[in-house]
């Protein structure tokens, strides 16, 4: 499909349930707004998006992304402009890249841009009072491409769908995490899809989160598949460290996830004139940071999560405690810095909103 201005039918819904809605009190992922953008891919084409209410989705028992993981997605948010109201989508174009890196690898179609930003700006446009205004609020979108082929035998699906449904969100963590390093599963080896946005890295992950969370740490922080030394992510956000004054965090690579917010905090450190080091970092140097009372801030760092406090790090048996949120100087400025940039408080100097004027 080659298109440069679409014409995206839409089916509104006859009555909007926003009022069933508590914005004052928000879980995260509870909530659907009332419509969602919907398009298929067939004899090798993208097909004309639409939007329509959200709803349930009939499907085959032989969808093969049910059953050989051909599934991606992304997490995005907009944010209401405070000063006059506009929503503003946090770079989006970031999220539509990855996206189509995440296909790649998972032998899926390309998707093209006038379907996700146009589909994006009209959806949003049509659900912008979804949008919440409340601080620390804002409209989480799920933008996810599946295989819809009804065949069973292994070979990458010929149909696809792809879908963004949105819902308005308060916190994912309402308190600092306690987290636990993982010395024996593994979320991603090289060479496998670590660095892609793939329902299977997420699934794969239940168990030896819960296993940790049945021994009170709300998150796990992954370690390399080799050897279980260094640090990787923490599977719903990057990771980072203030040692000795310095913002350290690992380097991507084919085994962690390339995480938006993750860049924008890093971008926003240098911008505070903060020293950032992205490298490997070795569990050990954690740790004897924290022993040696250099271990300042630890948090992480995710479109759902936002800027996530750690109050403590278990590991081999023992529990590291950090040093007392109020008191973290870096991570508290980045996130209000970045903060006020999402709801246009802050000039856009590095031009990550995508505006939709109302
Ligand atoms: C996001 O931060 O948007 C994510 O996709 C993480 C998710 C597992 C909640």
């Amino acid at each position: 499909m080659s298109v440069d201005t679409l014409h995206i039918p839409v089916q509104q819904v006859a009555t909007s349930r926003i009022d069933e809605v508590d914005f004052n009190n928000l879980e995260f992922g509870k909530f659907f707004a009332d419509h969602m953008l919907v398009a298929d891919y067939r004899d090798g084409a993208w097909q004309t998006p639409e939007i329509v209410p959200y709803g349930n989705m009939s499907l085959s028992p032989a969808t093969s992304a049910l059953h050989y993981g051909q599934a991606i997605f992304e997490g995005m948010k907009a944010y209401r402009d405070s000063t006059n109201g506009d929503v503003l989508l946090f770079r989006p174009l970031e999220n539509f890249k990855r996206l189509n890196l995440s296909a790649e690898r998972m032998c899926m179609p390309e998707l093209p841009e006038e379907i996700f930003m146009q589909g994006l700006e009209q959806l949003l446009r049509l659900d912008a009072d979804w949008v919440p205004a409340q601080a620390g609020s804002a409209l989480y979108l799920r933008p996810f491409m599946f295989a819809t082929d009804a065949f069973v035998g292994v070979r990458p699906s010929d149909s696809y769908r792809f879908v963004v449904f949105s819902c308005p969100v308060g916190a994912y963590y309402n308190k600092p995490i306690r987290a636990a390093i993982e010395p024996q599963y593994v979320r991603a080896a090289e060479g496998g899809t670590g660095f892609a946005k793939t329902a299977g890295n997420y699934g794969a992950a239940l168990m030896p989160a819960r296993k940790m969370q049945e021994r009170g740490f709300q998150q796990l922080i992954w370690t390399d598949a080799k050897e279980h030394k260094y640090i990787e992510e923490a599977g719903t956000m990057n990771v980072m460290f203030v040692i000795d004054g310095k913002l350290i965090t690992p380097a991507v690579s084919t085994t962690i996830l390339n995480g938006i917010t993750r860049k924008s905090v890093l971008q926003l450190a240098r911008d505070l004139g903060y020293t950032v080091e992205e490298r490997r970092v070795a569990v050990e140097e954690v740790i004897a940071a924290q022993k040696a009372g250099k271990l300042q801030e630890a948090f992480g760092a995710g479109t759902a999560a936002t800027i996530a406090p750690i109050a403590a790090i278990h590991y081999n048996g023992t529990d590291y405690e950090l040093p007392p949120v109020a008191q973290r100087e870096m991570s508290n400025r980045i996130a209000t810095e970045l903060d006020k940039i999402k709801t246009g408080q802050a000039p856009d100097t590095h031009g990550w909103n995508y505006r939709i004027s109302r």
